[in-house]
């Protein structure tokens, strides 16, 4: 049998992952023999900052009975003398069971997955994906508001570079929710997101200009199943944005700007006291995957509907369930689909033309791979950047 990975929810179906946040649920009640890591190791590979999701991970691990080897830090490991990622992967796959990486370059855990002799979990991949995070934000969404399907929920900040929000929207809409971008020019959700959306069920997007929402001027994206309750709700001279059952805010994600943008953008309107006092907030949870940089006031922090501190805490029991399940637990998972999902896959004769794909950064051991997605739109395996 094929080992399992955690790469990307697009390897995972929805019954597949309420499978694993009711199994968060035990685990957060106490419900599950909470041993079922024992004598089993994990080894986070964090070639970025990080605080909550490798801590997290790591006391997941300590609460399963497991062992943690940890990289905090990637000037301290081989890849500072110029060691590949695939020959890092090998050596550390021989001393764990299941690796948890986290690299500035988007499409690094696929790599690492394809070349590691035990599971693969992505934590953070660049400026691509962060599945685990979702998993935690739509476990969160599900605790505070009793179900995902149907809910509103905005998605606010830095969507282009943000990962978590890549991750979480194509999830929302698999399952039945309806999806708001809201999004200063340039900072846009990518195609690749929007066509996995679309993909997911999400039947029509429309497209607004909106000017005093945050005082600024902002871009709004609506996908949902419901296309004609949306026609009429922002077909309006006066664009009513609808009452909200969450609003999920990201940072602008200043390490992966574009040059020139760093800049431009300072920082991202605040969601405060008076933004939460407008009607269609009145019961929006306010999430954020953390950390904030201004994009929330601290002033609403004690406010019912801030959820951003419970959501973090809630990694550790969602990690759990994850972690059990890589290691043999229900549900099974299979493993990254990787180069197979894309059937039409082939390899191309020159690197990705994204910087920060691992397939350019990595252009001696990483071949670069092309798949054509459903629009016939030719596509990086690893960044999902179109390459025609
Ligand atoms: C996020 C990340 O690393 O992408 N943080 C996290 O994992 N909780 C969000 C961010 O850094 O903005």
């Amino acid at each position: 049998m094929q080992k399992p990975d955690f790469v990307t929810l697009n390897d995972f179906d929805r019954t597949t992952i309420a499978a694993l946040l009711d199994r968060a649920r035990d685990f957060k009640n106490g419900r599950i023999d909470d041993d079922v890591a024992k004598k089993k190791i994990l080894a986070t590979i964090f070639f970025e900052p990080s605080t909550r999701t490798r801590l997290s991970f790591e006391s997941a691990m300590h609460r399963l009975g497991g062992g943690v080897i940890s990289v905090a830090d990637a000037a301290a490991t081989s890849s500072s003398k110029g060691e590949s990622l695939i020959d890092t992967i090998r050596i550390v796959s021989g001393y764990a069971d299941v690796i948890a990486i986290r690299h500035p370059n988007a499409g690094a855990a696929l790599v690492a997955a394809r070349h590691s002799d035990v599971p693969i979990i992505n934590a953070g991949d660049g400026g691509h994906e962060h599945p685990t995070q979702t998993l935690i934000d739509l476990f969160t969404l599900r605790e505070k508001k009793g179900r995902i399907e149907g809910l509103s929920v905005m998605l606010y900040g830095d969507l282009k570079n943000g990962r978590t929000t890549h991750s979480l929207a194509p999830a929302l809409i698999a399952f039945g929710a309806h999806v708001l971008f809201l999004a200063e020019p340039g900072l846009e959700m990518p195609d690749y997101v929007v066509e996995r959306c679309v993909r997911a069920g999400g039947l029509v997007h429309e497209v607004e200009t909106v000017d005093a929402f945050f005082g600024t001027k902002t871009r709004l994206f609506v996908v949902t199943p419901e296309p004609e309750i949306w026609r009429r709700r922002l077909s309006a001279e006066q664009i009513e944005i609808p009452a909200l059952d969450a609003i999920y805010v990201t940072r602008l994600q200043k390490e992966r700007l574009d040059a020139g943008d760093g800049e431009r953008r300072r920082s991202l309107p605040s969601i405060d006291r008076t933004v939460l006092a407008r009607p269609e907030f009145k019961d929006a949870v306010v999430l954020h995957p953390l950390p904030r940089v201004g994009e929330i006031s601290p002033t609403i922090d004690d406010d019912p509907r801030a959820a951003f501190f419970e959501q973090a805490r809630n990694g550790v029991p969602v990690r759990m369930a994850l972690l059990a399940a890589l290691l043999g637990k229900p549900p099974e998972l299979p493993p990254a689909s990787s180069v197979a999902r894309a059937g039409k896959a082939t390899v191309g004769p020159s690197p990705c033309a994204h910087p920060r794909c691992i397939a350019s950064t990595e252009r001696a051991t990483v071949a670069s791979i092309i798949m054509t997605d459903n629009n016939g739109i030719d596509r990086c395996v690893y960044c999902e950047t179109r390459s025609n």
